[in-house]
This record gives structure tokens, sequence and C-alpha cells, in this order.
């Protein structure tokens, strides 16, 4: 596929639209500005500056320790990067769960201070007054329902959800309220292939999946993941499209045995 030279930035409409007309969306994570570049000039439709940044950035074991105040910092370096994607942020674990008012204020500061389009929440009912309040305030709302990764110390494990019917079924209910409050797509993660296609037929708005199967209306990987960054993560849904740990380590081995056997740098290479 020829990605459009023309630079003409998405937006949640344009995401409606792709729905519309069964155009699948692409959406990958970024979480720094030389990354981002790179994922915008791929013509990835939407830039996911995820709460994974906790894992791949900052090496924590879950996404529960980043703050508001690293989201921001993160957001606005891969605004500075990406002239086509749409950009959505994480509201991290914290920042919304408590009440409105404080929803809000999280996400009218990942608005203002990073200069992103949109933010996502974790979750369903149980969050609908806060996501009535950030559209109120005209931020455009992203759900994300399944495996939601604040919840893991609640599940436990991060294996497949909703494989029982009262999960599932309480999962629709929640893919349909996101949709009645006015969210704008919804991130379903790591659920049954069969229950991806009933939720993302079920919505006008645009599913977007990880690990829900081939029938949601867009995919979305963290970007270490699908570059083979990290070393041994292989999860079925997971398709690797390079090998750049092996890459960046052969590279790194090379240059430090230049330097040290004196080989690097050369005449060449000096003033
Ligand atoms: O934080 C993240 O990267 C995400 C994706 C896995 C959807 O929420």
């Amino acid at each position: 596929m020829s990605v459009n030279k023309e630079i003409k930035r998405v937006t949640t409409h344009t995401l409606q639209d792709m729905k519309g007309r069964g155009e699948k969306i692409s959406m990958l994570t970024a979480y720094d500005y030389s990354m981002a570049t790179i994922v915008d000039a791929g013509g990835t439709d939407v830039i996911l500056v995820g709460d994974s940044a906790s894992n791949v950035m900052a090496g924590h074991e879950t996404t529960l320790p980043i703050t508001l105040d690293q989201m921001i910092y993160h957001a606005s370096s891969v605004v500075r990067a990406a002239k086509r994607a749409l950009i959505v942020v994480d509201l991290p674990f914290g920042t919304y769960q408590g009440n409105s008012k404080e929803a809000l204020n999280s996400a009218i500061r990942i608005m203002k201070e990073s200069g992103a389009h949109a933010v996502k929440l974790e979750g369903g009912v149980e969050i609908a007054e806060s996501i009535t309040r950030i559209l109120t305030a005209g931020i455009p709302v992203m759900g994300h329902l399944g495996l939601t990764p604040q919840s893991i110390y609640k599940f436990g494990t991060y294996t497949v959800r909703a494989k029982e019917e009262a999960e599932a079924a309480k999962l629709k209910q929640d893919a349909l309220k996101l949709q009645e409050l006015g969210c704008f797509g919804i991130v379903i993660e790591k659920i049954p292939a069969q229950l991806g296609k009933e939720v993302s037929e079920s919505l006008s708005i645009p599913t977007i999946g990880i690990g829900a199967g081939q029938h949601c209306d867009g995919q979305v990987l963290v970007i270490h993941d699908m570059l083979g960054l990290n070393k041994g993560f292989k999860p079925r849904f997971l398709r690797q499209y390079a090998n750049l740990y092996e890459d960046m380590n052969k590279a790194i081995q090379n240059y430090v045995s230049d330097v040290k056997g004196g080989s690097f740098p050369n005449e060449k290479e000096q003033y």
C-alpha cells in the first residue's frame, strides 16, 4: 500500500470514515521524538503514547508506577515529531479513577501541556462519569476494554480475558456504553477473536485490537515488541517485523571491538 505523501492530519473523524469504508486502522505506540518521527513517517494512522512506557522505557514490571508528569513528557516529545498521525495519550493509573473532577484535570493537563489530540482510559461503566466529564470539555476519549493492564493485580495474570460468558457479556455492554457516552474508538485487548468480531460488528465506532483477532477495525502493537527490541517477549498475538535487539547488539559489539582494537576512529574520521 502506498502512503499518501501529502501530509493531512488524521483526526477522530478520519477513523470513523475509515470504519465506514472498511479501511483498517493502524496504530503503534511511541514515547520519544526519534521513534515517533519514524512511526509517523511509516504511515501509522494513530500513535499511542501508552502507559506501557512504564515497562519499555522505565523498566517497571507493570504500568502502575508511571506518573502524569512522565506521560506528559513522553507525549510532548511525540507531538513534536508526528506530522500526520492522531496522537492519543493514556491517562495513567491513579489519575482518573478517584472522581470525575480529577479525571478532567488530568485530561486537561495532558491536552494543554503536551499538545496531544485525545486521551485513553481503561474501564467500562465504572468510569462513565469521568468519561462524560472529559468529553464535555471537548476532549476526545478512546476506551480500553478486555485485558486492562492497570488492573493486573485484580486479574492476577496477563492471560486472555472474557473467555467466560459473564465477562464476555459485561465487555459487550461496556463497549456499547462507551459508544453511547461518545468515545471515538475502543482498544480491545487480549480477548477471544470471536468476541472481538461480535463487539466490532455491534459498534459504529472503530475497535482497535491487540490480541483480539482479525475482525477488529484496526490493530495496535507496542513498538518495542513489533521491532523485536524486547528480547524473549513473544506472545501469540505478536507479529515481529524486525529483530532490532540482535541488530543493535551486533552493532554495539562491533563498535566496542573497533574502539578497543584502535581501528575507530581512523584517519578519515578525524580532523
Ligand atoms: O499502553 C499501551 O501500550 C496500551 C496498548 C497495549 C494498547 O495500552
